[in-house]
């Protein structure tokens, strides 16, 4: 039979101590002597009514608690949950509000009509120069001022507006431009000092929405009539690119000798064989309607 050596038996005492299994001597004696008879009663009694405590004891209790009664609810938890609430969904709509803010206010600078063509045309205006010299709103400076429907009272059309821009105010010096019977007087080239330069390297396209936006955002013109809106139209869904300087003599024959020097008014329904002239074609109510 093996030996269980002296210091194992002690460690294991120990530890049945130390679990209140009764390692003490007492308890090993009763243990040891149960059938001894009553000598060792009153020990095994004594230690008997300390109910020998359960190492189940010391094992947190795995029984939920009973679960207390819900405190009773304060009265503005209650109001809150009574509440009527915002539906998802209009939640979702008010997360939209600073996309559709955005959107918004970009549409406050939006044109009178025709929508993005006159944005593109505003910063033309800028990046061409023509602010420069006739003021960002058109208000004037070394150029005339544009604003105010003064363009229009010289230019009533703006196919001679197109060609005075590129054509440039050094080739007609000394003559004559513009509305003969403006108010103030006839304006004549190089009255004013300088003059301006030619933009012989513009497309037409972007002479035309540099005049519709000298016209209708500066000078307020109104668009109302039929070939007005046609020309709106035309340059939204057409790009000319063909370059001004490459096309004088076309635009030439486009205008009215009336308003334009050396105009020859040659153009047939608008056109000078594949070149189609800029502008409306026909300024609705007045006498230059397209005919046919
Ligand atoms: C260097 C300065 C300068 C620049 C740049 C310039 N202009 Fe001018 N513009 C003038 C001057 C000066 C006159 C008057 C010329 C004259 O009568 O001799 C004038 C005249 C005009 C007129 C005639 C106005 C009227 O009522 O008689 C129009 C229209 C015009 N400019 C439009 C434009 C446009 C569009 C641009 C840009 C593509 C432009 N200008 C760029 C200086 C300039």
């Amino acid at each position: 039979m093996t030996e269980i050596p002296e210091h194992l038996l002690k460690r294991s005492k120990d530890r049945k101590q130390a679990l209140g299994l009764g390692g003490d001597d007492a308890a090993d004696a009763g243990g040891a002597g149960g059938g001894d008879g009553g000598s060792n009663a009153p020990v095994a009694a004594a230690a008997a009514p300390a109910p020998k405590p359960s190492p189940l004891d010391k094992v947190p209790a795995i029984v939920d608690p009973e679960p207390e009664p819900p405190a009773p609810e304060p009265h503005y938890v209650t109001a809150a949950k009574e509440r009527k609430r915002m539906p998802v969904f209009a939640m979702l709509l008010v997360a939209t509000v600073p996309i559709w803010a955005m959107f918004y206010a970009g549409t406050m600078q939006a044109p009178p009509e025709g929508e993005t063509i006159f944005g593109e045309a505003a910063v033309l205006y800028a990046e061409v120069g023509c602010a420069g010299c006739h003021g960002a709103g058109g208000a004037g400076g070394v150029g005339y001022k544009l604003s105010d429907n003064e363009v229009v009272a010289t230019f009533p059309e703006p196919i001679d507006m197109i060609v005075h821009i590129a054509r440039g105010s050094n080739a007609i010096d000394g003559l004559a431009y513009g509305d003969p019977a403006r108010d103030g007087g006839v304006r004549v080239s190089g009255a004013r000092g300088g003059g301006m330069p030619a933009h012989p390297n513009l497309t037409v396209h972007d002479l035309e929405l540099i005049v519709l936006h000298e016209r209708v955002t500066l000078a307020g013109e109104d668009t109302s009539s039929e070939a007005y809106q046609a020309w709106i139209e035309e340059l939204e869904a057409h790009s000319n690119d063909a370059l001004v300087g490459d096309h004088l003599d076309d635009l030439l024959a486009c205008a009215d000798p009336t308003y334009t020097p050396e105009a020859t008014a040659s153009a047939e329904d608008f056109k000078v064989g594949d070149f189609i002239c800029p502008g409306p074609h026909g300024h609705g109510g007045e006498e230059e309607v397209a005919a046919g």
